[in-house]
């Protein structure tokens, strides 16, 4: 199987983001600690990661996704989750499963992040695990 992750803005800075909520791991660390999981497991998938600070280069990236042959998007859209029609119309294009993530629990969090526009276009989101719910979103869909 073939997966996506993208990941939103900021998230290129997590290690030293407000490591008391996004913890204390970087994108690289996180990445590695899926592939590694997902392996020990016995599941032999195909990874893409991408990060972008831009909407715009989001948006393309799911584009591209719309018309090759990837099982599964994992995204986390971070703060643009919260504001962007664009993307959650880009995600709509998607005919595979998209499994929405964020790293910490959005509903314990400000009012604003309570409204997660782009979860509409989800299969199923998963939150507030910290780095694992990379891991348990492709899990998701190799699980029977
Ligand atoms: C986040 C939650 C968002 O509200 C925030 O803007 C982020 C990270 C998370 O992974 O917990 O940048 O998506």
């Amino acid at each position: 199987m073939k997966f996506c992750i993208i990941n939103g803005p900021n998230l290129n800075m997590l290690g030293t983001r407000e490591v008391e909520i996004y913890g204390s791991m970087n994108l690289k660390d996180i990445e590695k600690f899926t592939r590694d999981t997902i392996s020990k497991l016995g599941h032999k998938v195909d990874q893409e990661w991408f990060q972008s600070n831009s909407e715009e280069e989001i948006i393309n990236k799911i584009h591209e996704l719309a018309s090759s042959d990837v099982d599964c998007l994992v995204i986390n859209p971070a703060a643009f989750s919260h504001t962007s029609v664009a993307i959650l119309d880009a995600l709509s294009i998607l005919k595979c499963p998209v499994i929405e993530v964020h790293l910490s629990n959005t509903n314990r969090r400000e009012e604003f992040r309570q409204k997660k526009i782009t979860a509409k276009s989800s299969t199923g989101v998963i939150e507030g695990i910290g780095y694992k719910v990379y891991s348990l979103a492709i899990l998701s869909q190799l699980i029977k």
